[in-house]
């Protein structure tokens, strides 16, 4: 039956009693046409709590679409409602994290409107954003029980997404693809605070850093680079994986009950992207580094596009990580930097002491940042303000983010300048270059028309 009718049958039926958890999305592989009928279906059933809007185009003038869920407002930021996102299908051939992602959607937009209590208090709180593919172009070439090739892997040009972002650590000369400008323009007007990058061809989960500076590694190594948030992307990743039916198992994370090989299997099944392989102009570093969005890499099927009928089987396995991952942003800290009139900052600088990474508020002046227990000193400084820090205890239990707002006094002519970047906010001098080249790169790109 086309997917219009079903709609308009189940709508009808909608009418008449609830059938809202009557299953709407097949585990069947969604080609593109048939991605687009389902997001749109799903919103017409339920439009108090979705809105579709596309981030851009591919190559070849696919439509990048996400679907943002939430209990009120699906359409809006709210003034320190915590954003958070998944993005499936880079490698247009890893297909299962797109019909995971599918999934998803409806099982929240079903819990929500069944009263299922964890759902609802989590969509009450959050705006998910769901992008099920980032190269539609790549899908659309890739076959199916094809567990290993490289066939749909890159975009349209030919080249791998996940190393064509500004990186941080050395130039990347690759030049930015129209789908990762979409994701850096996306990144621009949401601030996101969790997400996670759906792939295949691995089981496990995989956190920043990807990549060192050149001259920390060898051609055969690359020691654990931790970043500054490592307690917390350890733990985040376990969250997946425990949760996860085997991703946690060494003895069947190697993916030899797939593949063969060699490669041994991965303790919880988490790994620090270095220590894994290095790579440059990865995803998840840029989401943490230019974006202050903590991503991780999950790897979700040993063979990038399974035989279909495995689909309700990798749901299975992934349905509670999904779901238990995205809760993690509700711990940790979060407050508003005002200014002397009450007026929200944007963009100031936001640090957490002893972790030299900052990261800025957004347009409603909030920060968020996800923390384990402990007591922490928050920095904040802003050009034409006198900086400011105080301390806070974490409780690191759900739902329970501490509030530390502040109020920020203006400079007077009297007072000693204090500069931000020499103030508080160290950051390493090639993440400082970087940062630089990467606002320039933007900024140039945004004059050309
Ligand atoms: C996409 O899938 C639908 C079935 O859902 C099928 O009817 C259609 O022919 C497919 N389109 C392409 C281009 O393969
Ligand atoms: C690469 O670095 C590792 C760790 O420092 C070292 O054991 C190895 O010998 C180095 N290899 C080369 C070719 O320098
Ligand atoms: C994450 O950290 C919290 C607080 O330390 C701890 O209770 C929890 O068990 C950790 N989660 C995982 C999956 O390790
Ligand atoms: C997919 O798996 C099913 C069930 O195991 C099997 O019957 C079918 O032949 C497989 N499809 C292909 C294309 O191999
Ligand atoms: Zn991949």
């Amino acid at each position: 039956m086309p997917q219009r009718s079903t709609c308009t049958l189940l709508l009808t039926l909608a009418l008449l009693g609830n059938v809202f958890s009557v299953p709407f999305v097949e585990h069947v592989y969604h080609n593109y046409t048939a991605l687009v009928d389902i997001m749109n279906d799903l919103t017409d059933l339920y439009p108090q709590y979705t809105e579709v809007y596309s981030v851009g185009k591919s190559v070849e003038d696919r439509e990048l679409l996400v679907m943002a869920i939430a209990g009120t407002d699906p359409d809006k930021h709210i003034p320190g409602r915590p954003e958070v996102k998944y993005v499936g299908n880079m490698h247009g051939n890893e297909a299962v994290g797109r019909e995971l992602l599918l999934q998803l959607i409806e099982h929240y937009l079903v819990g929500y409107t069944d009263g299922d209590a964890d759902i609802k208090q989590f969509l009450d709180e959050t705006r998910v954003h769901i992008l099920p593919s980032m190269n539609p172009d790549g899908f659309e070439e890739s076959d199916m029980l094809d567990c290993t090739s490289i066939k749909g892997r890159f975009n349209a040009n030919g080249l791998n997404l996940n190393r064509n972002f500004p990186d941080f650590f050395e130039e990347n000369t690759q030049e930015i693809q129209i789908e990762t400008r979409a994701i850096m323009d996306w990144l621009e007007d949401i601030p996101f605070i969790l997400s996670a990058n759906l792939h295949g061809g691995a089981l496990l989960a995989n956190y920043p850093y990807d990549n060192i500076e050149p001259d920390k590694k060898n051609a055969s190594y690359c020691p654990y680079h931790a970043c500054p948030d490592d307690d917390t992307y350890r733990n985040l990743s376990l969250t997946y994986s425990l949760n996860h039916e085997n991703m946690y198992d060494e003895d069947f994370n190697d993916c030899e009950h797939v593949r063969g090989g060699n490669r041994p299997g991965f303790k919880d099944g988490i790994t620090n992207g270095c220590a894994w392989y290095q790579a440059i102009g990865v995803m998840q570093d840029y989401n943490y580094i230019a974006a202050g969005c903590m991503e991780i890499t999950l790897e979700v099927s040993c063979c990038k596009y399974p035989n279909v009928t495995e689909l309700p089987t990798f749901w299975d396995w992934n349905r509670k990580s999904l779901i238990e991952y995205l809760k993690q942003v509700h711990k940790g800290v979060k407050g508003q930097v005002l200014d002397e009139n009450d007026d929200p900052i944007v963009g100031a600088s936001v640090r957490v002491q002893g972790r030299d990474l900052p990261f800025k508020t957004a347009s409603d002046g909030y920060y968020w940042r996800i923390l384990l227990p402990g007591t922490y000193t928050i920095e904040v400084a802003k050009e034409g303000y006198q900086n400011a820090q105080k301390s806070v205890a974490v409780s690191g239990d759900l739902y329970d983010v501490s509030l530390l707002d502040f109020k920020l006094e203006p400079m007077t002519t009297s007072t000693q300048s204090n500069d931000p970047s020499d103030d508080g906010v160290a950051v390493s001098p090639s993440i400082c270059l970087s940062v630089i080249m990467t606002s320039l790169i933007i900024l140039v790109l945004k004059v050309i028309p």
